[in-house]
């Protein structure tokens, strides 16, 4: 209590601090700077503090404070996730000691900014690794502090502008396609419906319609754009809402899209290796990434079933596949797995997909479609060539009884001068699951949304 009663002042004979971040730092080796933010980590001894410092720059950055800077009411109230303002000298840290970056700032002035509780409300308390998930996700807000989340927000951050940046050398255009929609793509069963000034409406499960309808005006198009499914079970790949990575390209065939998505795919990865940011995340949550290899293997949808039969790996009832069944998630992955590398499974049976899409010439039962597969993940694309053809498009509608009418803008990209043209959309959430070898897509997104979740 003796102790306490050290009151700090700014000493203003010293050199103006420059204000400063953990990012950049060892640059202002032996200067005075300024630095703000969270107490990440804490450890107080009889004659130092020791403060690592998260100021979200980046690197965190640790902070020493000794004789009166631990004296203070401050300093006995010192907690983890306080926010605190420091002035102190840059040093290199001593051979053999280990600090971020090497160095530590030796503080000479601080003060408390927004004090973390102490006991029962400590954060360390609060934010338990062994907590169950419910009570975790309903702390996602605090968990969203932690260097592995932090890590995981910041190269999805890095992989969006590796997508903009890779589609810009391509010369697509970006696009910012409706969320709230009348009219279904991927199936009634997933459609999540409101009210909409007394009419019904939805929330958009992709964007693919809309893109296909300016292919005529911007040309190559995509989109960055949430997409929300109803699924009414809880897998490590499911969300309610997730990050829809869409483009559509005009006058190309079933090979040209392949190739495209090869292209895009690696393209993106190589620009992640070459960013050091991402780079480095990369090398701490996925040591073993190994970059894929053009050309990705491409598997006929009937060699599939063929591979899962010769390889055990059997339906959900215990039975062989058949052609014509669909592929479960477990299977898919089993087969992924053991395949150990990208795979671009095409041509899958007609009945299985949806109405848009082209039929193979010559083999009208199966259409020119593609998943993409990655191991550990399964699914992260799913794409094809689309109907061209008027007849067709009104064919597929009946198949699939679907109302034609509220499609009529859909419709006309077919009767106002129709041409070849593919496109595909990508779950960013498992694109980064696979990246970072994450056991859940819940890991990859902000604030997930899953069955029974829509909080915080
Ligand atoms: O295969 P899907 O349903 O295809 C479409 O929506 C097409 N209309 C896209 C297009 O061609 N423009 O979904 C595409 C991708 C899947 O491969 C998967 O990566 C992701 O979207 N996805 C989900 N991701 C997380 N949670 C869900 N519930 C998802 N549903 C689909």
């Amino acid at each position: 209590a003796e102790a306490a009663k050290v009151k700090l002042v700014e000493d203003s004979s010293k050199p103006a601090a420059i204000k400063a971040r953990a990012k950049g730092l060892p640059d202002f080796a032996g200067k005075r700077v300024r630095l703000q933010g969270w107490v990440h980590r804490l450890r107080k001894q009889k004659t130092n503090f020791f403060v690592v410092l998260r100021d979200a720059s980046g690197p965190l950055v640790q902070l020493v404070l000794t004789g009166d800077c631990i004296k203070t009411v401050d300093a006995l109230d010192l907690t983890v996730e306080s926010t605190i303002e420091v002035t102190g000298t840059v040093q290199k840290v001593k051979e053999g000691q280990n600090a971020p970056q090497g160095i530590e700032v030796v503080v000479d002035w601080w003060k408390i900014v927004g004090r973390a509780p102490a006991g029962d409300d400590a954060f360390e308390g609060r934010i338990q690794a062994d907590a169950d998930p419910s009570t975790r996700a309903d702390l996602r807000h605090l968990e969203l502090r932690g260097e592995t989340a932090t890590a995981v927000m910041r190269f999805r951050a890095r992989l969006l502008r590796a997508f903009r940046e890779a589609l810009d050398e391509i010369e697509f255009t970006e696009v910012t396609p409706p969320c709230m929609v009348q009219t279904s793509v991927e199936g009634g069963s997933t459609l999540f419906s409101f009210d909409y000034y007394g009419a019904p409406a939805y929330l958009t499960q992709s964007s693919q319609l809309y893109l296909e309808t300016v292919l005529p005006s911007l040309g190559n198009v995509y989109c960055i754009q949430e997409s929300f499914r109803a699924e009414k079970s809880l897998t490590r790949r499911h969300l309610s809402e997730y990050t829809h990575f869409e483009a559509e390209l005009a006058f190309i065939d079933f090979k040209d899209l392949l190739d495209h998505l090869e292209h895009v795919i690696t393209s993106v990865v190589d620009k992640l290796l070459q960013d050091p940011v991402a780079s480095e995340i990369l090398k701490q949550l996925n040591p073993g990434f190994v970059p894929p290899q053009k050309p990705f293997m491409r598997l006929d949808y009937r060699d599939a079933i063929k591979y899962l039969n010769e390889h055990g790996i059997k339906k959900e009832d215990g039975s062989d596949h058949e052609v014509g069944d669909d592929i479960a998630e477990a299977a898919e992955r089993k087969m992924t797995d053991q395949i150990n590398r990208p795979i671009m499974l095409i041509n899958f049976p007609k009945h299985l997909k949806s109405f848009y899409m082209k039929q193979i010439a010559g083999d009208e039962d199966y259409t020119e479609s593609v998943d993409v597969l990655m191991p550990n993940v399964g699914e992260v694309v799913g794409g094809s060539m689309r109907i061209s053809d008027y007849d067709e498009l009104m064919a597929g509608y009946k198949r699939e009884g679907i109302p034609h009418e509220p499609y009529y803008w859909f419709t006309d990209q077919r009767k106002y001068g129709t041409c070849e043209h593919g496109g595909y959309g990508l779950g960013v959430e498992r694109l980064l699951a696979w990246f970072l070898d994450r056991y859940t897509v819940r890991e990859c997104c902000l604030y997930p949304r899953y069955m029974g979740r829509a909080r915080p």
